[in-house]
């Protein structure tokens, strides 16, 4: 069956209902035109992704993730992905940042949500929920949805990371819909689709460390992944 290489995954349909993903050791930022190898980043990734699919699925939301195989491949369900990035936002950074002026770390209340078109011909721009109908990426009751979903669980996860002292600045979430018609939290949930701040002065521990070429990428994610086993142990 085809495989798809995306830029930070491998996917390879194995039946029906599972496929194969392969977590690379590959980073990339501006569209790509930025990247670089980083041994070890896939295993990191796939693992940070697994424990929060494993927690969210505890709290009661539906994800893909279904087994582990090896350090750096998961076994997810199969399901028809909306090519929409859905962005959640607790505090500026980024490109809200760029577009509004407002400082680094104002804090969004209530907080924002986005939604972008993935299409790298495009540079996957951000669009609005006319442009998805005009597009029928969604209908609009999965747009509602999508949007509720996405703050459940971003509220979800910001609650966790400031157990493991992270400020969740913002998040990326993508979707799918099973044959069965029921929305699922897909693709993953890392360091490389979440800003993560330390709330002790430490700074980025996330792939903003690589987009502004500051510090070491690796040494950022390790921690997440660590602070995250021992907060998860706790509880
Ligand atoms: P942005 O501020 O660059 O729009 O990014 C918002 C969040 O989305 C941030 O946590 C990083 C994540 N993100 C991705 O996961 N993939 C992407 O391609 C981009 C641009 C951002």
């Amino acid at each position: 069956m085809q495989v798809y290489e995306g830029k930070a995954k491998r996917m390879r349909p194995l039946s029906e209902r599972e496929v194969e993903v392969v977590f690379k050791d590959d980073a990339t930022a501006f569209n790509g035109q930025k990247h670089e190898i980083f041994p070890g980043k896939g295993a990191l990734n796939s693992n940070i992704s697994e424990l929060l699919f494993n927690y969210l699925e505890g709290k009661g939301f539906p994800t893909q993730h279904l087994r582990r195989v090896d350090e750096r491949t998961l076994i997810v369900k199969r399901a028809a992905m909306f090519p929409l990035e859905v962005v959640v936002r607790f505090q500026v950074a980024g490109s809200l940042q760029k577009r509004t002026g407002l400082a680094d770390g104002t804090v969004c209340d209530p907080p924002i949500v986005e939604l972008y078109y993935k299409r790298d011909d495009l540079g996957d721009p951000i669009i609005n929920d006319d442009h998805i109908r005009l597009l029928k990426l969604a209908t609009p009751g999965e747009v509602v949805e999508l949007r509720k979903l996405a703050l459940q669980i971003a509220s979800e996860l910001r609650g966790l990371f400031s157990k493991a002292r992270i400020e969740l600045f913002d998040m990326k979430f993508e979707f799918g819909k099973t044959p069965d018609g029921k929305l699922i939290l897909a693709d993953e949930i890392s360091p490389d689709t979440c800003r993560f701040r330390d709330m002790d002065g430490a700074g980025m521990l996330d792939k903003d460390r690589f987009r502004q070429g500051k510090g070491d990428l690796l040494e950022g994610y390790r921690e997440v992944h660590a602070r995250l086993m021992r907060i998860l142990k706790a509880s």
